[in-house]
């Protein structure tokens, strides 16, 4: 059992989709939800998207809490082949807060000279994610707000790695065509889905934010 706890922020509608089908998701929620994500993001030692996440939004990844906090969290890419542009909103800023790419054995140079870390996660085509959280908590790091997209939290509730679900739910109707929340988990019966307990919910205006832990299976 890893002594990483890992908890997945999802911002959703109602529907549970995370994005139009062309993408744009940035305003789901309403602004107090996305300052309640910032308090989330404070309380956490690292934050981390996909590289997909990153070509699509080009994310800050800071806590933007009033004030601010004493430290900011560590801002991680799963971004196997290094592919993070150097003008995007993170590289630009590895000054405010770090910067870790964590790659599939690509050595990502470009970025490590421009001030990055370079984590090698396993030899594969995609960043390996066990191998990942190993090399987190060598690195010190106890807690991580994973905050999408679909593919990579898919692919860490797939491994069991996910502990905790932060679900901010704003009451609009997305629809079928919209990005869902999480990619495919490969489940073929009902049984060996993951099961969550509800331990608490905030009304945050008109959005929800529930809280869910992971029950032992
Ligand atoms: N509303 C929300 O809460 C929210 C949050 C985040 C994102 N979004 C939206 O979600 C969309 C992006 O989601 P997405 O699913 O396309 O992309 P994603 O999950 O952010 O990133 C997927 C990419 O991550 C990289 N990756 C590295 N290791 C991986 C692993 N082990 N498993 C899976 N992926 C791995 C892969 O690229 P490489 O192979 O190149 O490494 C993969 O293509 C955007 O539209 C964004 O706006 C919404």
């Amino acid at each position: 059992m890893s002594g990483v706890r890992i908890t997945l922020k999802l911002a959703t509608s109602l529907d549970g989709r995370i994005a139009l089908a062309d993408g744009s998701s940035q305003w789901i929620t309403s602004s107090a939800s996305r300052a309640r994500a910032h308090e989330l993001r404070a309380a956490h030692d690292a934050v981390m998207v996909g590289a997909g996440t990153v070509m699509a939004d080009d994310p800050l990844l800071t806590a933007r809490t009033i004030p601010l906090p004493a430290r900011q969290p560590v801002r991680i890419v799963a971004d196997s082949r290094g592919r993070t542009p150097l003008h995007s909103k993170l590289m630009t800023s590895v000054n405010v807060a770090p910067v870790v790419i964590a790659t599939a054995g690509d050595p990502a140079g470009q970025l490590a000279s421009a001030g990055a870390r370079v984590w090698r996660c396993g030899n594969g085509v995609r960043m390996n994610v066990q191998d990942f959280v190993r090399r987190a908590e060598a690195e010190g790091i106890r807690t991580i707000l994973l905050e999408g997209g679909s593919q990579l939290a898919a692919s860490f509730v797939r491994e069991g790695l996910v502990h905790e679900l932060a679900w901010f739910r704003a009451p609009i109707l997305i629809g079928g065509e919209g990005l869902s929340a999480l990619g495919e988990l490969g489940l073929t019966d009902l049984k060996s889905a993951t099961r969550w307990r509800p331990v608490a919910t905030e009304r945050i205006g008109d959005d929800v934010l529930d809280t869910y832990v992971r029950t032992e299976q």
